[in-house]
Parts: structure tokens; sequence; C-alpha cells
């Protein structure tokens, strides 16, 4: 057997001649792998044969969804337990969404339970895929029908296995090209060379190859016609994911197998081999697959959302700068840090408060000598037109006396915290030096619980989001004190994925925990996305506005509640630029507002990264300066005029550009599009592009370009067509190669795209401030001299404007030398004025290299101009409402 057709058959190692073949598999050690490593990530030595007997196809019936089929063991998979008979539900969903389900018919097992997803009856009508299907063994593909591309397929790979602690698929990969199948640091492109993720939420540092803080089993791949899927292991138990093989050297088909089980455990471990192929092991569960057809891979990102759930919309303000730091032992530390970032002009919305704030690192509570003024602060900052978040754990403090601590005692009262195995508290640490309680948010109580202590403390200091962290959870034992059962096949199944720490509970909660939903073992990667649930719910409930919840832990459909940013990542420059795929990543899964700690959390930051950082931090969706205990302070005004500089010219820009940013969105949360995209989503057809994670696209029509490095410049690759750079309106019509960017002083390279039309706005302190400022409008022509952007405009922070139409869009449409600004929706009583128009590529097919006249709404509204002919900028000046239809000419 070829050595890329070899699919490991004893993942858990250490294995020997006779019992690989008990399993019935190939045993040959004198290849590459070396039988010492645990687990051999090359070339198997114990290996599935061809064609390997696993289940066998009883019976196949039509159904309305489509089809259903049985399946019977036929050999033992030697785990325990194996499931002796399975039942397949292929569900055609929709045209281009296929669910494949595998389950024991007899037994019920868990199932994740959020987020919620539709029960399809009925066939859809015109499906981009086939469905098909091996008797002896089974095994199944899925086929794009118009190219007979096959996008999945595990016939003759591996084996089945669905035992009761151990379930796993393998599928071909139609490519190499392969991405998500997070949370983990790493290229954008995912490596095929025996490569193992594993997906169980996890508290640590960021760094290559360990499970980290969230959990999404998901990824997509490109095929070798520009075409894209995505598959989704909707599985909640822990996995380990393997890579795909490369198969034939041609296509290559990146799988990824997500599971989630409330029952068992709750992780997936995936693997990647050069076949190319994909292998997917869960230790709980069932198995639940989604594959999205596409055909494009925007169409599989808002596929794949309409499945867990849109995006939310956040509040305008919560697009702005963040400002926040461990270490403000007080409260002045705070607030000279505002001080000093007003006071060089670095825009500003929103001040942060981590921990630091508690008494006693008590949730709902605040110091009364460190912090004493508080509240007042926070009234002064909402005075000046500027928000706060708190942080907030959900581990509540177990260590006070009795009546002094409501939080502890409503909630033991209330049964709303998690419980070990004998069904006492389960009393772990966290922060607070004696003992912590976890709340178990799948408790139908825990929603009114963690409402009235968030209510109580609002009361107090009027915050206006909610900052969650260490909600994978985190805990500084392995277990509680003592740690947890030993012999319990739940704290150590018969196969353990690639964890760190080498247990399930190693620093996190003991499997045999209870939860409402199920034992901790299967809802453990539910937890953040849980709470971000609760914590949504409670701060509408509160505020009566927008909720605005940044969490550290993630599951798939966690958008719809809120966002997310990339943990404990250390001030070094392999982590800034890691930090693009990151964001790349988190747009797929459907969580938008995303943003790395900018100048790094971990360790000092040095004045030449934090400005580097800065400038390209200025273009996460979601913004925000954040360090650690003990660092220097690196706050921008804290580190000299190179650093201001950075900041305040990135931020103005990012600021002048947030119509444009609130419009993508609002259309990530209408129609699931992706905010920040990789270059592949606009241009599938280029394969070039299929590696690149050195620069990002706001939407389609701006492209930011960081220098990631100690040097000026950036090299980029830039797509075929017409790309305007937004500091001087230089145009570069690239053929499609690799370019020297030299970046204006303080600010990444910003290319604004042919075609299209970003709407802006004139830069203010804050955003709050920005509201009352004219728009602008910038224009990049394309070879036909034409230009298409929209902008959404509502109030910012009511809930649901765009379900109640309470908006205005606003269509931009350039053609023949005029631009057209046309009402598509008015619902929204505003002002809102056009102050400024800049069109780049006015030479690019214009007959006259001139500019001459400008003429705006047939001449009813004066204007001004100002014409580069060198560069073909032109630059208008006007003042006219966008209330009505407006047109500006030139000639
Ligand atoms: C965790 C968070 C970090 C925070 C710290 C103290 O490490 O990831 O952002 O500053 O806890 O709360």
């Amino acid at each position: 057997m070829p050595e890329q057709l070899r699919f490991d058959c004893y993942p858990e190692g250490s294995t020997s001649k006779a019992s690989c073949e008990r399993r019935g598999c190939c045993w040959l050690p004198d290849v590459k792998g070396d039988p010492a490593r645990d687990p051999p990530l090359n070339v198997p030595y114990c290996f599935y044969p061809a064609l390997y007997p696993s289940y066998i196809v009883m019976n196949v019936s039509d159904a309305e969804y489509g089809k259903t089929l049985f399946l019977t063991r036929v050999y033992a998979s030697g785990y325990p337990s194996d499931v002796p008979l399975l039942r397949v539900d292929v569900k055609f969903e929709t045209d281009s969404r296929l669910r494949v389900k595998i389950y024991d018919p007899l037994k019920k097992r868990y199932e994740v339970p959020w987020p919620q997803v539709p029960d399809v009856r009925t066939a859809a009508k015109n499906p981009l895929y086939e469905f098909d299907y091996s008797f002896r063994p089974f095994g199944f593909r899925v086929i794009r029908k118009d190219n007979g591309q096959v996008v999945f397929d595990t016939k003759d790979v591996g084996s089945l296995i669905f035992a009761d602690q151990m379930l796993q698929l393998s599928s071909k990969l139609p490519s190499s090209y392969i991405y998500g199948l997070g949370e983990h640091q790493d290229n954008f492109l995912l490596s095929t060379n025996w490569r193992k993720f594993t997906l169980f939420n996890h508290d640590r540092l960021p760094q290559e190859k360990l499970n980290l803080y969230g959990s999404h089993p998901f990824y997509l791949s490109m095929e070798n016609t520009g075409r894209s899927n995505g598959v989704f292991m909707f599985n909640s138990n822990a996995m380990g994911q393997y890579c795909p093989t490369l198969y034939f050297g041609g296509s290559q088909l990146f799988f990824f197998f997500y599971s989630l089980n409330p029952l068992y455990y709750g992780f997936v471990n995936v693997l990647i081999q050069p076949t190319p192929a994909i292998t997917f092991r869960s230790i709980g569960g069932i198995m639940d697959m989604y594959f999205f057809l596409g055909p494009s891979p925007k169409d599989v990102i808002e596929q794949y959302t309409t499945l867990i759930g849109r995006p939310h919309m956040p509040p305008f303000w919560a697009l702005g700068f963040h400002l926040c730091r461990f270490g403000w032992k007080k409260l002045s530390d705070s607030e000279d840090a505002l001080a000093r970032t007003l006071k060089n002009q670095i825009p500003l919305d929103v001040m942060w408060s981590d921990i630091d704030y508690m008494d006693k690192w008590k949730d709902f509570s605040y110091d009364n000598e460190s912090y004493a003024g508080l509240p007042e602060y926070v009234n002064k900052l909402h005075a000046g037109g500027l928000h706060y978040v708190p942080i907030i754990d959900p581990g509540i403090s177990s260590a006070e006396e009795p009546g002094t601590y409501l939080p502890f005692d409503e909630g033991k009262e209330l049964g709303i915290f998690i419980r070990n195995v004998t069904g006492d508290l389960f009393i772990g640490k966290v922060w607070n030096p004696v003992s912590t309680v976890w709340v178990d948010f799948t408790h139908p109580k825990a929603t009114p619980y963690w409402t009235n202590q968030l209510t109580r403390y609002h009361m107090q200091v009027e915050f206006d989001g909610a900052w969650i962290d260490m909600n994978e959870p985190s805990n500084f034992y392995d277990g509680e004190m003592h740690g947890c059962p030993k012999n319990d096949a739940l704290e150590q199944p018969p196969y353990l994925p690639g964890v760190e720490g080498g247990k399930l509970a190693f620093k996190t909660v003991c499997m045999t925990a209870r939860q409402h939903a199920s034992v901790h073992y299967n809802v453990h990667n539910l937890y953040g996305f849980t709470e971000s649930i609760v914590t949504n719910f409670a701060l509408t409930d509160i505020r009566q506005k927008r909720p605005f919840v940044i969490s550290r832990s993630t599951f798939p459909g966690q958008g719809r509640f809120g966002g997310h940013w990339t943990g404990d990542v250390v001030s070094t420059w392999n982590a800034m630029s890691k930090s693009i795929p990151a964001m790349l990543n988190f747009n797929m899964y459907g969580i938008p507002l995303v943003g790395a700690d900018i100048c790094g959390f971990n360790g000092n930051t040095t004045v030449n990264l934090c400005k580097r950082w800065s400038e390209l931090g200025a273009f996460y969706p979601f913004s925000r300066n954040h360090n650690s205990e003990g660092n220097v302070d690196q706050d921008p005004a804290a580190l000299g005029p190179d650093v201001v500089r950075s900041a305040r010219t990135s931020l103005r820009l990012r600021y002048r550009l947030l119509p444009y940013l609130y419009t993508l969105f609002w259309k990530a949360h209408s129609l699931g599009q992706a905010v920040v995209r990789p270059l592949f989503f606009e241009f599938p057809e280029d394969e070039e592009t299929y590696k690149i994670d050195n620069c990002f696209f706001w939407g389609a029509g701006l492209l930011i370009a960081p220098v990631l490095n100690e040097y000026d410049e950036s090299y980029n690759y830039l797509p075929a067509g017409l790309w305007y750079k937004l500091s001087d309106g230089a145009i570069i019509n690239s053929t499609g190669a690799i370019y020297t960017l030299k970046p204006p002083r303080g600010a990444p390279t910003l290319l604004v795209r042919g075609g299209h039309v970003l709407p802006a706005i004139q830069p203010a302190q804050t955003t709050t401030e920005m509201r009352s400022k004219p728009f602008e409008v910038i224009v990049g022509l394309d070879h036909r001299g034409e230009a298409f952007g929209e902008l959404y405009w509502d109030d910012g922070d009511s809930i649901g404007t765009w379900e109640k139409r309470f908006f205005n869009l606003i269509e931009f449409r350039v053609k023949d030398q005029k631009l057209r600004a046309s009402v598509n929706k008015w619902g929204y009583e505003s002002t809102m004025n056009l102050s400024r128009v800049s069109i780049f590529g006015v030479t690019v097919r214009s007959e006259s290299a001139n500019v001459t006249r400008v003429v705006v709404n047939n001449g009813t509204v004066s204007s001004k101009f100002v014409f580069d002919q060198r560069s073909g900028q032109l630059d208008i000046t006007l003042f006219s409402s966008l209330a009505q239809p407006l047109t500006v000419e030139w000639s």
C-alpha cells in the first residue's frame, strides 16, 4: 500500500505487532514511522489494510429528506463498546447543504444542544451535490454534480469507528488547500504534512500545535477548479484531527470533522495527511456532518453561518478603539492612561478594567480603596462620549463568610453551580487565593441568576459591555484540589486526544463534573458559548441597547452573541503576524468581531513592534490594546512619539472608514458574509492567492497590507486588477505579481480596489462625536471606469434596527464619469450630509488627461475640486444631503 494511503490504526501510540494485528491491521515498523513516538505523526507503521471491514450496509430506503441507511458492524474496532447498529440519515437539506448524520438508533447518545439546527424534513429540489455510497464496507462520497469533483470521500480509507468513546472517520480531500479547524495558532493555509489538531477548549498562551481557547470543527477547502466547499463536524466532544494525505498528486481536499457530544467528553482530534486526506476522531457524541457546496468560498461561509447563526450587529461605538491593561493597580492608573491618550489626540471609545478593579477578585464588586470613585469615573467617561467595559470571570468565590457575598449565596441556593461526581459543589480555584465555584450556564436558572448579579452591579457601576474571560473554563487546579475521580472512563478515556497536560482535566473542571445539560465531558467545549448566550441576554435586559460581549472561549454559533479576542498572545513579531490568520479564521467561523491584543499581551513589547502592531491593530474588526501585569506600559502615549504617530494616524484612518466597516458588519449580520477576508475569497480563480496571509481585505473593496517585520516595506502579491493607494491615489495596475509597498508614515498600505466605492466619514476623537460629522465617499474606478458601493446607517445602538427596518441604505454607482447616490431605504430619520468625494483612477478611461469641470446635482449644489493629473485623483468638496438622490459629474 502506498505510504500516502496508510491511515493510522493505532493513534494511541505504543503499539506492538500483536496489538496491531489484533485490530486486523498491517504492521510495518521498518518504514519511516518510529514506534517509540506517541503518537507517530508521519507515515503510520500500524495501518488499515485496503477494504478494512468495519460497518456494512444492511438496508437502504428513500426518505422524504433523502435516504436512510442502516449499518451493522462486522469487525471489532479494538475500542470498548462498538455500537453494533448505526443509522445514517442523509438529508438533502438545501441545494447547497447536505447533512449526513450517523448515530445509534437504539440508544440516545449526547447530541450538541446549541446552536439549534433545523430539523429538515423534505429534500431540496436541485442539489449541487450527489451522495454516493458503497456497501461492504460502508463508505460515502459527496460529489459536486456539475463537474464531478469529489469533495468528500470516505470509501476505502481508514476505518469508520463508532464506539462508545471513540468515533473516527477518514476522507480523501479534493486538494491540499485546507483552512480552519480552530482554534489554533498557525498559518492560514494548513499544512497537510501529518498535521494534527486537537479541539478541546483550553487556557494557555497561544503556541503552534496546541489546543487553545475555542473549538471550531469546520474546514473550508479550495478545489482545483477554484470552487470551494466547507465541512462542519457538529460535535462538542474533544476531538483530534489529522491532516489529509496527498492523493494521486492531483486534487486535494481538506476535510474537517467536528464533533460535539454532551454525554461523553467533548473534544475532537483532526489529522490531515499528505494524501491529502483528513481523519476526525472524537471521544463522544455522534457524527453529525454538514457539507456546504459553495461554490465560491464566500458562498460557503454564508451557508455555514446560515446554519450556525449569523453574526450579531455590534454597537457602533464597539468599532472604536479600546484601551485596557492588566496591572492598572489603582483607578488613577487607568485615568492617567486615558488622559495621555486624549492629550495625544488618539481616537478612543472604550476604557476597560481588568481584574485589578475587583475587591479580592470577587465578581460584581470593586475595591473601595484602590478603585474608589469607579462609578463616578464611568459617569465621566459617558459624559465624554466614551464607554466602559469590565472583565467578568465565570468563577465565583466560595471563600466568603455566609451572608457576606450574595453572588455565592444566591447561586448556591438556586443550585446553579457546577457539581462534582458526588453531587456536591465542584470547588476549584481561579485568581481568588482560596476557592472558586463555576456557574453552570446550561442551567435554566443561570440566566435569571446571572442577570440579577449583573443588574445589581450595574446599579453601582454603569458598564456598557462585558469581557468574559477564563471561560474554557480555566482552573488553577487540575480538577478539584485533590484532582478528579480515578479509574473513571470519562477522566481516562480509551483514546485521549492530544490535549496539553496529558489529561482532560488539566487546568480545568473534571470531566465527571455535572452540569444541567450533561456531564462536563460532553459540554466542556460549550462553556464559553453558553456564558456568551446568557451574558448577551442579561446585557440586553439591563441596558435595553445592543449588547457587547467579548469572550475568550468560543464555539460555532457564538458570533450571534458576541465577539472574541485571541487571548494571551506574546509580544513578538511572529505572534503579530499570526494574528492575521486568526482574524481570517474567526471570520470564517462566523465571529467577525475579533482582534488580538495590540502590541501583544505577554512579555514586554518594544517601540518598533508596538508601532507596527498599532498600525495593523487599527484594522482588526475589534481593536484593543491590552497588556499583562508586570510589563512596561504599552498604551500608545506611554511609548513615545513613534507609537503615538502610528496609533493616531492609523486609528484616524480606521475611524474615517468606519461607515464602510459598519456596513460590512450589517452584511455579516444580514447575509452571513465575512467582514475580513483572505485574498482568495475575492479571487478564487487565482491559485497564487491561496497561501497568502500577510494582508487581508475589509469586505471586497479595501486591501490592508501591514508591515510585519523590522523593515519599512511590505511585499505583497496583488491579484490582477486596478489598485489605488488611499494615501496618495497612486495606481497599481497589477497583472498578478508581487509588489514592494512602501507604506505612508504611521499606517499600513491601504489599497482601494478598482470597482469599489467606500463610504467614509470625517474622523473625530470618539465615534459619538463622529456621528454628527459629514460623510465622504471614496471611489476606485475599474477598467471600465465604473464602481459600486453601499452605506448602511442606523442609530448605532438600538436593538434590531435592521429587522425593524429602522435604517438607511444609500447606494453609490459610478458610470460614464458620473456618481449617483440613491436612497434605497430611509427608515432612520437623521442628518446625513456628504462633504467630500475622492475618485481614484479618473485618467484610466477618460479621453482627456485633465478634469476641467465638476457638476453636482445639475449645478444646484456648489462644489470645488482639485485634480492631480499625475495620479489621476479627483477630490471634490461639496455639501449636500444624502437623504435625496445626488449626482456628481466630471469632465
Ligand atoms: C487572562 C486573560 C487576560 C487577562 C488576565 C487577567 O490571562 O486572557 O487578558 O488580562 O487573565 O484577568
